[in-house]
């Protein structure tokens, strides 16, 4: 649970431009969505967020204090595949977490802590309907499943912050929206805040408070590669306490409080190639 503040970021590879003068605010427990095309820089700001990228200008702030520069426990990720250890069984994997966690110089704790902890996984497994599947190996479960071990995995942790790099891209639609509740309750359950890139338009609108789109669309289309993208439009889709929906689609055609900019249905489906 905790407010994010990006304050005019710009991320550079050497002459090359990923990241713009990136401007966002998000708040304590909002559940924010990015879109935007492919190569657009959409996983280099997540990098961000966790620690593993530094921006080349600009700052970023968690809480009001600057960011921390490497990954804590503050801040779990999901990616769309590989999040979690193949030879660890499933309760292994969300136990690897807590015990990193607790005593980071031994990865194995004793006693009763121990046993606490394994309650503790116990329980948010059988939270993501794997309670049935502890002592089984990664390769023995769905993809559904593995996402869903990865959400335990990242949330064991109590982060305040949860990162979801495309982590339904590879399921089926049925599998997805089965996840999708799954997630909505740990989100409301833990008043976690959640930044989820997704290709799925449908899926940034069902879920988030607020949508993002990152984009290089104001750049005359040969100067594209020479810039970054940014934050092209923030929409804010429903109220974090209440869930009421804002009715997005009505905000069309409107200008963006956020940018001035005009919102228009084009945009949304170019963030979406
Ligand atoms: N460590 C790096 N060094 C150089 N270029 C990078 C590095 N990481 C990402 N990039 C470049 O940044 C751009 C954005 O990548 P990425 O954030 O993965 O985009 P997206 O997730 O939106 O598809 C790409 O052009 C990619 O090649
Ligand atoms: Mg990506």
């Amino acid at each position: 649970m905790s407010a994010i503040r990006v304050r005019k970021v710009w991320v550079e590879y050497g002459a090359q431009i990923v990241l713009e003068k990136l401007h966002l605010d998000i708040a304590a427990g909002d559940f924010v969505a990015i879109v935007g095309p492919s190569g657009c820089g959409k996983t280099t700001f997540l990098r961000l967020l966790l620690g593993q990228e530094r921006p080349t200008r600009g700052a970023l702030l968690l809480d009001g204090e600057a960011m921390p520069n490497e990954p804590d426990a503050d801040r779990g990720i999901v990616f769309q595949r590989y999040s979690v250890f193949p030879h660890l069984t499933v309760l292994g994997n969300v136990l690897l977490g807590s015990e990193l966690q607790g005593a980071p110089l031994l990865a194995r704790l004793f006693g009763a802590r121990r046993r606490e902890r394994i309650a503790a996984a116990r329980a948010l497994l059988e939270e993501v309907g794997l309670g049935e599947h502890l002592h089984k190996y990664p390769s023995q479960l769905s993809g559904g499943m593995q996402q869903r071990l990865a959400l335990a995995q990242a949330l064991i942790t109590r982060p305040k912050v949860l990162l979801l790099d495309e982590p339904f891209g590879a399921l089926d639609p049925g599998i997805r929206a089965e996840i999708h509740v799954v997630l909505k309750r740990l989100w409301k359950e833990t008043g976690v805040t959640i930044v989820m890139v997704t290709h799925d338009l449908r899926e940034a609108f069902s879920l988030a408070t607020r949508v993002v789109v990152f984009d290089r669309y104001r750049k005359r289309k040969e100067e594209r590669t020479r810039y970054g993208a940014t934050i092209t439009q923030n929409i804010e889709v429903r109220k974090r306490d209440t869930g009421a929906s804002l009715d997005a689609q009505n905000q069309l055609g409107r200008d963006d409080p956020a940018t001035g900019e005009r919102l228009g249905r084009d945009d949304l489906a170019s963030a979406q190639q």
